[in-house]
């Protein structure tokens, strides 16, 4: 199942962080994509703090992985340096653990990846508004129908 939505403000996006963090159960695989700036780490750093990371979540442009603890431990990674090579072995055994991962370019890893996965795609609109498509099937799709819920009159 995927849903389109239109974010207007940096609010709508802290919103939808809330909505999919009320949603996460034990190793939960969320994957972004969209272009640099389209707010893959934004969107991170509130759905961080919904599932009580206490921590200042930042980039992890240099270092693909960073590890964070809240209610679940949360493995922030982005891959886009892994693009040329798509894997990184060591990934696995976070991707496939009991922590959340969210994966910023995860489609450079999609070979590492299980089949299901929540992603989230965001395509910038202007300043502050973005387009967001979000898929999921298996586990996933209550989330997706979850969020259409909300969003549809
Ligand atoms: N609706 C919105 N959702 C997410 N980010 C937004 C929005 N409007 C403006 N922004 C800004 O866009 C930028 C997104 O940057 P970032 O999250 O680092 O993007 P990415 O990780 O995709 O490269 C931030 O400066 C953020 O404040
Ligand atoms: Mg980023």
């Amino acid at each position: 199942m995927e849903y389109k939505l239109r974010l207007n403000s940096l609010d709508d996006t802290v919103k939808l962080a809330e909505l999919i963090a009320e949603k996460v159960f034990p190793g939960m695989i969320i994957g972004l994509t969209g272009d640099l700036g389209s707010g893959k780490t934004t969107f991170t750093k509130y759905f961080s703090r919904y599932i009580g990371v206490k921590d200042n979540l930042n980039s992890p442009t240099f270092t693909i992985l960073k590890i964070y603890s809240g209610n679940y431990d949360l493995y922030h990674m982005d891959v886009y340096r892994l693009e040329d090579i798509g894997y990184d072995y060591e990934l696995e055994e976070f991707i496939y653990g009991s922590g959340i991962s969210v994966i910023e370019w995860y489609e450079y890893i999609k070979s590492m990846l299980p089949n299901e996965i929540l992603s989230i795609t965001f395509t910038v609109i202007d300043e502050n508004q973005r387009d967001v498509v979000v898929k999921g099937e298996g586990k996933y799709e209550k989330i997706v129908k979850a969020i259409s819920d909300r969003y549809s009159n």
